[in-house]
């Protein structure tokens, strides 16, 4: 099969779980952006580096820890879905800003030049320059309990009692890079 980065590609929908090893390794190092957006419809962006895909419910799942100070946190209670974009190498410096500076403040897309494209099974937009991208609805919620969570864990990643909320997404379509055989 042909690879990303090539210049002739468009993207295709692929089946769900095609792509789980990639965007498992990407979502360690650099991260994946997960985007929703405000009432208007306008985007943002913000860097995950935990995660998981999965299936339950008879769904496939891409469930994502969001804590609650987060401005994205809002965006998905209000509007209910989400997409999680996996970027290309060359663009690993604007995954490390979207991870460093908040939507309430900044406008990520137009600052790092990111392009949103409509989803197409959901209500939030897409990153176009993405290589992977996929469309979730959020069918559950959970925050994480620090009395149920391992003591070593609770410690190590919730020393000011800031748990995540866990944002179950089942995922309705998946699209990536195809490049083209001429
Ligand atoms: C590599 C990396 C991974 C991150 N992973 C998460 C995460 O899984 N959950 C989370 O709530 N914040 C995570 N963050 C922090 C948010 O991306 C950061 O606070 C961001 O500015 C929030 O944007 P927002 O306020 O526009 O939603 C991560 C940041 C980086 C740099």
């Amino acid at each position: 099969m042909a690879w990303f980065g090539d210049a002739h590609h468009k993207k295709r929908e692929v089946e769900v779980f095609a792509y789980v090893e990639l965007t498992q390794r990407q979502l360690q190092a650099p991260g994946l952006l997960l985007v929703c957006a405000d009432g208007a419809g306008k985007p943002n962006a913000m860097t995950i580096g935990w995660g998981f895909i999965g299936f339950i419910w008879n769904w496939p799942m891409f469930v994502v820890p969001v804590r609650p100070q987060r401005y994205t946190h809002g965006l998905i209670e209000a509007r209910g879905d989400f997409t999680v974009n996996v970027m290309p190498a060359n663009l690993a410096e604007v995954v490390s800003y979207c991870g460093s500076v908040s939507g309430r403040e900044h406008d990520k897309f137009a600052e790092r030049g990111l392009t949103a494209e409509p989803g197409a099974r959901v209500s939030s937009p897409r990153i176009a320059e993405a290589m992977i991208q996929y469309e979730c609805q959020v069918v559950y919620k959970d925050d994480v309990k620090l009395d149920l969570l391992d003591p070593e864990a609770a410690k190590a990643c919730y020393p000011g009692g800031d748990w995540h909320r866990l944002f179950f997404g089942r995922i309705l379509a998946v699209h990536a890079e195809e490049v083209k055989s001429k």
